[in-house]
C-alpha cells in the first residue's frame, strides 16, 4: 500500500472574506492544506473551507484575536499538534480612516495591534518553528497607503510600513536559515473593505489615477503570493510587491 503524502502547511489569517480567502483557495490549489484563520467571521471561514474542499484541496479552522499574542500560542500549539508550518500569509488587517487631527488613541492603538503588532507575534511564533525546520516562507499583506502615506489613513499608513519595515528585518534576519520574507502591497482591490461608504464616494476619482483603468481583483493578490511562497521566488527576499495597477511604479 502506497503512503500517502502530508502536504505542507500554510497559515493564512483573515482567511473568512476578501483576499485571505482568495489567498487560501490559492495556496490550497498550490498544494498546500490551508489553515484557515478568523477572529469574529465564522461562517465565512466555513465557506472559504467549503470552497477549499469542493475544488479538491484540504484545510482547517483556526482562531484567534490576532491583537492578543497568547492567544495566538495557544491557538497554534493546539493546532499544530508538532507539524511545521510551511507558510504564513498575514493577511488579517483593518482600517479606521478619519483625519490626523480626529483621530482618537483607540483608534490608532486598534488598528495599529491588528495590523503591525498582529503580524509580529505571528512572525516571531512562526519563525521559531521555521528555524528549527531550516525551511519556510512569509508574505505579509501590507497596502500602498504604508509605501506613499494616504490622507485620513495615519494609522494605517503607519501599520502598513512597519509591516514593510518588519518584513526586511526579519528577512536580513533568517536569510540564512533559508526562510524567506516578503510583502505584497494591495492598490485598490475589490473586496468587503471597499464597501465602506467614505470610501465609496471617492473611488470613481481614485480608479481614473490608476494606469490599469480599474480596480484589482483578490485572485490577483492571490497570484502575487503565491508566487512568493513558490521555488520560482527562491532567490527573493525582503521585498515589496505591489499589485497595484501601475498606482506607484516601484
Ligand atoms: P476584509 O475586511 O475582507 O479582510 C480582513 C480580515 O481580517 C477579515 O477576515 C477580518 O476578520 C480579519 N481581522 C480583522 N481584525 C482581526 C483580529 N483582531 N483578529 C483576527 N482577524 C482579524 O478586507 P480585505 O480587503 O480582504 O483585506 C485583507 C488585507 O488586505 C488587509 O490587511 C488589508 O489591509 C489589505 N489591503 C486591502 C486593500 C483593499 O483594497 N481591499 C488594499 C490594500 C491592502
Amino acid at each position: 500500500m502506497g503512503s500517502v503524502a502530508v502536504k505542507p502547511l500554510a497559515l493564512i489569517t483573515g482567511a473568512s472574506s476578501g483576499i485571505g480567502r482568495a489567498i487560501a483557495l490559492r495556496l490550497s490549489r498550490d498544494g498546500y492544506r490551508v489553515l484557515i484563520h478568523f477572529h469574529s467571521g465564522e461562517e465565512g471561514a466555513r465557506a472559504t473551507l467549503d470552497a477549499v474542499t469542493s475544488a479538491g484541496g484540504e484545510g482547517e479552522l483556526i482562531r484567534f484575536d490576532v491583537k492578543d499574542s497568547s492567544s495566538i500560542e495557544a491557538a497554534l500549539e493546539k493546532t499544530l499538534e508538532g507539524r511545521p508550518i510551511a507558510a504564513l500569509v498575514n493577511n488579517a488587517g483593518i482600517h479606521e480612516d478619519t483625519l490626523a487631527g480626529l483621530m482618537t488613541d483607540e483608534s490608532f492603538d486598534r488598528v495599529m495591534r491588528t495590523n503591525a503588532y498582529g503580524a509580529f507575534y505571528l512572525m516571531r511564533y512562526c519563525v521559531r518553528k521555521m528555524i528549527r525546520a531550516r525551511a519556510g516562507t512569509i508574505v505579509n499583506v501590507a497596502s500602498l497607503a504604508g509605501q506613499t502615506g494616504n490622507a485620513g489613513q495615519m494609522n494605517y499608513a503607519a501599520s502598513k510600513a512597519a509591516l514593510i519595515a518588519m518584513t526586511k528585518t526579519l528577512a536580513m534576519e533568517v536569510g540564512s536559515r533559508g526562510i524567506r520574507v516578503n510583502a505584497v502591497s494591495p492598490g485598490f482591490i475589490e473586496t468587503p473593505m471597499l464597501d465602506d461608504p467614505q470610501l465609496k464616494e471617492r473611488l470613481a476619482e481614485l480608479v481614473k489615477r490608476v494606469p490599469l483603468g480599474r480596480v484589482g481583483k483578490s485572485e490577483e493578490v492571490a497570484g502575487a503570493v503565491s508566487f512568493l511562497c513558490s521555488a520560482d521566488a527562491g532567490y527573493v527576499t525582503g521585498h515589496t510587491l505591489s499589485v497595484n495597477g501601475g498606482l506607484f511604479p516601484s
